[in-house]
């Protein structure tokens, strides 16, 4: 055992002699020779390494920090890789600096590539970072991964709020030099979102990466190279499903409501006017969420202002309908009192609900006061009936300002019901069609 162990450590005590003998170990010295070695006078940080060079570039997308839709702002945290080749740096012929695997050094002392972020909101500035160490390989393979946050202006289409998905950008390009000079390359893997941060209000459904402008155009102009990586985010709806589409699709059929309410009390309008406030608090809420453009207009404050706008209605629809039934015995004019004895009995008779019928003259009136008329006298109607049964008899009816109110509030109630479900149900025909 302990034979075993003594010849193996003689025999790599050997291995390693020779090896050191051949091969010179890494020492700092070393690697500093092969600096100044490298960054003789003859290297300018200055002069490009080749006519056209080609930048590999890639980002590493570390967080989505926010997409204000407000601004129209996307803020991204990342790590911008870029590859190139100066073969001026290249040591990989010289036998002597063998051992060193790597060499790092700074912007100060190396050449760049100058780019800016061209859709930037921040600043406009050539990307650099004098600390951010840059590391070579032996070929003159530089890899320099400056990261930063890049805040970029986003253009967001709010139309399927809050179903919607943006599409957002952040455009790299070169300062000063052309796309004869500097052309930029896609990496393969050009997003890497190997640790990435999930963010809270947005998704990413996509990340890709493309090059623009590597060719110059045919009529001479100076193009610059861009690479552009896209970011196609949705929105976690959960959240304004849970406190903005909820609440308001349950609050539309407070609107019909109204209709349904006592009238022989005053409440009425009191009760329209409450769900046309709650409406705009809704239309207001919403209203701050979304940017103030007219570019496109968003499919829920419209549908708010829809309702709003049904609600408003409403009130004096209801204030008809009060009005009407407080009329009392005053007399009727013939045309008021034919249209409401046969167009309005006519739509809101529904036979199903025998709320009223054709078949025997008088039930219209006591079945109506039974449904909702708490307020109608019985005595006064039945004397009414008693009295216009004789002139309307071939019709089979008589009618009263109660009884019409009563039709009234049955009517629209009916209608505004219908309205209300008709417009909701195109709202979410439209969001689910977009979703
Ligand atoms: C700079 O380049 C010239 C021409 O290639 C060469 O003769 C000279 O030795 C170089 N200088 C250094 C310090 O390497
Ligand atoms: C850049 O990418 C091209 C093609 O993907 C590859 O041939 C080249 O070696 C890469 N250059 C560097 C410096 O990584
Ligand atoms: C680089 O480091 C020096 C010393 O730590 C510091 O003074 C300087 O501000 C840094 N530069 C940048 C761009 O951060």
């Amino acid at each position: 055992m302990k034979k075993g162990i003594f010849v193996t450590s003689c025999f790599w005590t050997v291995f390693l002699c020779l090896w050191g003998k051949a091969y010179p170990h890494y020492s700092p010295i070393l690697a500093k020779n092969l600096l100044d070695e490298l960054y003789n006078d003859n290297y300018s940080s200055l002069v490009r390494p080749s006519t056209t060079v080609q930048v590999n570039t890639s980002l590493t997308v570390y967080t989505i920090n926010s997409l204000d839709i407000i601004d129209q702002t996307l803020s991204v945290s990342g790590m911008l890789s870029m590859k190139w080749t100066d073969p001026r740096l290249a040591w990989s012929s010289l036998s002597d600096y063998s051992a060193v695997k790597f060499i790092f050094n700074t912007e100060e002392n190396t050449w760049v590539p100058p780019i800016f972020v061209q859709n930037s909101v921040d600043d406009m500035e050539v990307i650099s970072d004098e600390n951010w160490t840059m590391r070579i390989n032996p070929d003159g393979m530089i890899t320099w991964n400056p990261s930063d946050v890049y805040t970029v202006s986003c253009e967001c289409d709010v139309k399927y709020y809050p179903f919607d998905t943006q599409k957002c950008y952040i455009i790299f390009t070169t300062a000063g030099y052309s796309s004869m000079d500097i052309q930029f390359n896609a990496d393969d893997n050009a997003v890497d979102v190997s640790n990435y941060v999930e963010n809270g209000e947005w998704k990413v459904v996509s990340l890709s990466a493309e090059t623009f402008g590597n060719r110059a155009v045919p009529s001479g102009d100076v193009t610059y190279s861009k690479i552009q990586f896209s970011f196609i985010l949705k929105r976690r709806h959960i959240f304004h499903i849970i406190n903005t589409i909820f609440p308001v699709i349950v609050m539309v059929f407070l609107i019909p409501l109204v209709f349904k309410l006592d009238l022989g009390s005053s409440d009425k309008t009191d009760y329209a006017l409450t769900v046309l406030l709650s409406y705009s608090v809704y239309l207001t809420m919403v209203a701050d969420r979304i940017p103030s453009t007219s570019v496109s207009v968003c499919y829920m404050s419209l549908y708010l202002a829809t309702m709003l706008a049904v609600s408003t209605i409403s009130v004096p629809f209801g204030m008809l309908v009060v009005h009407v039934y407080n009329k009392g015995d005053a007399p009727m004019h013939p045309t008021i009192q034919y249209l409401s004895g046969t167009i309005l009995r006519n739509i809101a008779c529904c036979r199903k609900l025998n709320c009223c019928c054709r078949e025997r003259g008088g039930t219209i009136g006591n079945k109506s006061d039974k449904d909702g008329g708490h307020g109608v006298n019985h005595s006064n109607s039945s004397e009414e009936d008693l009295r216009e049964s004789s002139s309307d008899d071939d019709l089979g009816y008589n009618i009263t300002w109660q009884k019409t109110a009563i039709l009234l509030d049955h009517v629209f109630f009916m209608l505004f019901l219908f309205v209300v479900i008709l417009i909701t149900f195109i709202f979410f025909v439209i969001l689910a069609v977009n979703y």
